[in-house]
């Protein structure tokens, strides 16, 4: 039977993995500047991440949430400390694109309104409403056209109240830094005015952190980089370190009840366990601020490289633009050097996304390779 032919493919095929490098069935090494797409948080086969799987399995791996599971209080909790967000409340999914249909349906349910605010560029799954509320035309099917969305720039102060006090938009979903699309964000004052505009008219104000989540931006969340409160926060990615693992959580103000919202696999004791070594690497290592100070270093570095019009992103999720598309220099970044890095719908943007225990060396291993094919 064949596969359902819908990824192009790089000629790799990686059979094992460890910490920064995954290793190819032809024996050769890669190094990992993708992180498997800003999945890889802690680095691959981190022994904390196998001990805490391999107990658990041993133990328990699965049963519904019909059941106590103080894992995910554990993990409530660990967020909650780790993060510094107070109070909100921890519901589990397993992948980013259903975090953001839950993010989408509590809104609608807390608001009892139905419409979406996203914007240009936007990124946020391949499902229902996620897909919906994602700005590629390409991936949308007539069934999730049927969606009520409205597209806005960045930045259009004026769009976004002037549409918000029409009173039918239940939530603006916005990512702090965008992924997919190419690493833009939007300013300081357009963030507050984001959560200004929200409180006034009734609008749950998502954070879309599944991608720029768990540290990778350089602070727990990337919103925080703003000084704002969403309403909601989604997450998946790097909370797992390749276990597929999501949530949202939702502010105090937003009550639940039995059947809001529900899930077979979200949340069980397997995913709880990998987002805990997570957690507990995160903290030990104190991997946010080194990936603060990691990706400093980068973009400095970055600013003597030749063809490079724009450096962009926060942390480790890092963007290079040049004044050509990349698609050949990342076959060539693999093929010659052994590097892994990632594309975006932005064509020339080169996109950095390594597990946070990345050191110095490991750039400089880059930015060597990069230099002798530019
Ligand atoms: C910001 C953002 N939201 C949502 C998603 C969807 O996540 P998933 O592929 O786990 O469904 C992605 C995936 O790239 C993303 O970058």
């Amino acid at each position: 039977m064949p596969l359902f032919d819908v990824y192009p493919l790089y000629d790799v095929t990686p059979v094992r993995a460890k910490g920064m490098y995954v290793y190819g069935a032809d024996g050769k090494k890669y190094l990992d500047l993708y992180g498997g797409h800003a999945v890889i948080s802690i680095g691959h086969q981190h022994p904390v991440y196998k001990r805490r799987l391999r107990k658990q399995l041993s133990r328990i791996g699965f049963y519904s949430n019909a059941i106590h599971n103080p894992l995910q209080v554990q993990l409530a909790n660990e967020i909650e400390a780790q993060s510094g967000c107070e109070g909100y409340q921890l519901f589990m999914c397993s992948s980013g694109a259903e975090a953001n249909e839950n993010a989408l349906k509590l809104a609608s349910f807390y608001t009892g309104k139905s419409k979406i605010v996203a914007f240009k560029n936007s990124f946020h799954g391949r499902t229902s409403a996620a897909v919906a509320a994602t700005d590629t035309p390409k991936i949308i099917a007539p069934l999730n056209a049927q969606q009520d969305v409205e597209f806005l720039e960045f930045g259009d102060e004026k769009a976004l109240i002037e549409t918000l006090k029409k009173g039918d938009v239940c939530a603006v979903i916005i990512e702090a830094i965008q992924g997919v699309g190419g690493l833009d964000m939007p300013t300081h004052e357009f963030m507050k005015h984001v959560e200004k505009s929200c409180n006034e008219t009734n609008t749950c104000f998502i954070a879309d952190e599944v991608q720029s989540g768990f540290g990778r931006s350089g602070k727990f969340f990337a919103f925080q980089h703003y000084g704002v409160t969403p309403d909601i926060i989604s997450m998946a990615k790097g909370m797992g370190n390749g276990f597929p693992v999501g949530g949202i959580l939702a502010h105090p103000k937003i009550k639940p009840w039995y059947g809001m919202l529900g899930t077979t696999f979200g949340g069980n004791h397997l995913a709880c366990q990998a987002s805990l070594a997570v957690l507990e690497v995160l903290k030990k290592k104190s991997l946010t601020t080194h990936a603060e100070a990691l990706g400093e270093a980068f973009m400095e570095r970055s600013k003597t490289l030749k063809g490079v019009k724009l450096i962009k992103g926060k942390g480790l999720m890092l963007g290079l633009e040049f004044d050509f598309e990349v698609g050949e220099l990342r076959k060539r970044l693999i093929y010659n050097h052994g590097i892994f890095t990632g594309g975006s719908s932005n064509k020339k943007l080169l996109r950095i996304l390594p597990p946070l225990t990345i050191e110095q060396k490991h750039f400089n291993q880059f930015f060597k390779a990069l230099e002798q094919e530019l």
